[in-house]
C-alpha cells in the first residue's frame, strides 16, 4: 500500500512517518510544505493554502493522514483541512484519516474546536472511506504550560477539570496503527492517555517530578486574558489559551478510551511516565 502522511515534517508527522516505516510492508510518502526525505520515504511537495499543489501531493495514494497545521488564525484550519480533504477526493485516495480532536462537537469560529468540526463533517460527506482519530490533549504541551508557570507557582484553570493527557508518540502510534490496519473504516477513535487527572493532581505530579513547587488555581476568564495581554502575547494566542481553557472546563478532554492499544498495539504511557524524561532533561539544562 501506498501511505501519505500530510504533515509528515511536524512534530507528530514525523512520528507517524517513523511508526510506518518501523511496522514494514508500505510504501510512505511524507508531505507538507517543506517536506524531508528520509530512507525508504518519498517526499512530496504539498501546500494546504495552495489546493493546486495537493493534486500531485497526493496522486496515487491508497491511504492520506491529514495532520492539521499550527495556523491558529480563525479560519485558516477549516479552510486548509477543507481544501487537502477535497483535493485528496479528486485524487482518488481511497481512505482519508484525519487527526482531530476530544471534544469536537458544533463549533463556531473563532473557537479553537471549530476547524475540526468543519473538517470531520466534510470528510464524512466527502470521502469513500475515513477513519478520525480524535487526539487529548498532549502530554508535551502540558510540560510547556508547566515550564512557563514555573516562576508564578501556579498552573490556571477557569475552573478545575480533568484532562487525559497523552504523549504525541503515542498518538502516532495509534494513527499508524489505523494507515496500516483493517476494519477502521467509519470509526471515530479518541486517542488519550490512561487516565483524566484534575488540576490539582496535574500540579502535584510535576512538583513531585520536575521538584520544583506547583499548585494549581482557578482565574476569572476575563482576568486571565488581560494577564496574558499584559504579558506582551498576540491576541491569536490570547484567544487560543481561552478556547482550551473553556473546553477543559467544559470536560471536552475529559475522555478514557482504551483506542490507543487497540490501534497500536500496545497501552500508551502514563503521565508519570511520559513526565520524567521531559522534565528531567529540563532540570539537567538548568544546572
Ligand atoms: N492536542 C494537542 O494538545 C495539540 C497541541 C498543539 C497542536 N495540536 C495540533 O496537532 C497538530 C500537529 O502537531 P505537531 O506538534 O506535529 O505540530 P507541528 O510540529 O507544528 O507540525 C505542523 C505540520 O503542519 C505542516 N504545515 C503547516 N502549514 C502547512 C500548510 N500550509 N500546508 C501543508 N502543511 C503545513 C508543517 O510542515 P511545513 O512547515 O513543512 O509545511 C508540519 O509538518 C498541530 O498542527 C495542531 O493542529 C494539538
Amino acid at each position: 500500500m501506498k501511505i501519505g502522511v500530510s504533515g509528515a515534517s511536524g512534530q507528530l508527522g514525523q512520528a507517524v512517518v517513523n511508526e510506518i516505516v518501523a511496522r514494514g510492508g508500505n510504501e510512505v510518502v511524507a508531505i507538507s510544505r517543506t517536506p524531508k526525505a528520509a530512507a525508504g520515504v518519498e517526499a512530496r511537495q504539498g501546500d494546504y493554502d495552495q489546493p493546486a499543489t495537493l493534486a500531485s501531493a497526493y496522486a496515487g495514494l491508497d491511504r492520506l493522514l491529514l495532520i492539521p497545521s499550527a495556523d491558529l488564525a480563525p479560519g485558516v484550519r477549516g479552510t486548509q483541512l477543507v481544501a487537502a480533504i477535497k483535493a485528496a477526493v479528486a485524487a482518488g485516495v481511497g481512505h482519508i484519516v484525519l487527526m482531530s480532536a476530544a471534544g469536537t462537537r458544533a463549533q463556531e469560529e473563532p473557537a479553537i474546536g471549530a476547524p475540526y468540526w468543519t473538517a470531520e463533517q466534510t470528510l464524512i460527506k466527502a470521502a469513500p472511506a475515513w477513519t478520525i482519530l480524535r487526539m487529548n490533549y498532549y502530554a508535551e504541551s502540558l510540560v510547556q504550560e508547566a515550564q512557563m508557570s514555573a516562576q508564578s507557582g501556579a498552573l490556571t484553570g477557569l475552573t478545575e477539570n480533568r484532562v487525559a493527557f497523552v504523549s504525541r508518540a503515542d498518538i502516532a502510534a495509534a494513527a499508524a496503527g489505523i494507515l496500516t490496519g483493517e476494519g477502521h473504516a467509519g470509526a471515530i477513535y479518541n486517542a488519550t492517555g490512561t487516565a483524566a487527572v484534575s488540576g490539582a493532581e496535574r500540579a502535584a505530579l510535576i512538583a513531585e517530578v520536575g521538584g520544583f513547587p506547583l499548585g494549581f488555581v482557578t482565574v476569572p476568564e476575563a482576568a486571565l486574558a488581560s494577564g496574558m495581554t499584559q504579558m506582551g502575547l498576540p491576541k491569536d494566542v490570547v484567544n487560543t489559551v481561552i478556547s482550551i481553557q473553556r473546553d477543559f472546563s467544559n470536560g471536552a478532554f475529559d475522555i478514557v478510551t482504551g483506542d490507543i492499544e487497540k490501534l497500536a498495539g500496545r497501552p500508551p504511557k502514563a503521565l508519570r511516565e511520559v513526565l520524567i524524561p521531559l522534565l528531567q532533561a529540563d532540570a539537567a539544562g538548568k544546572s
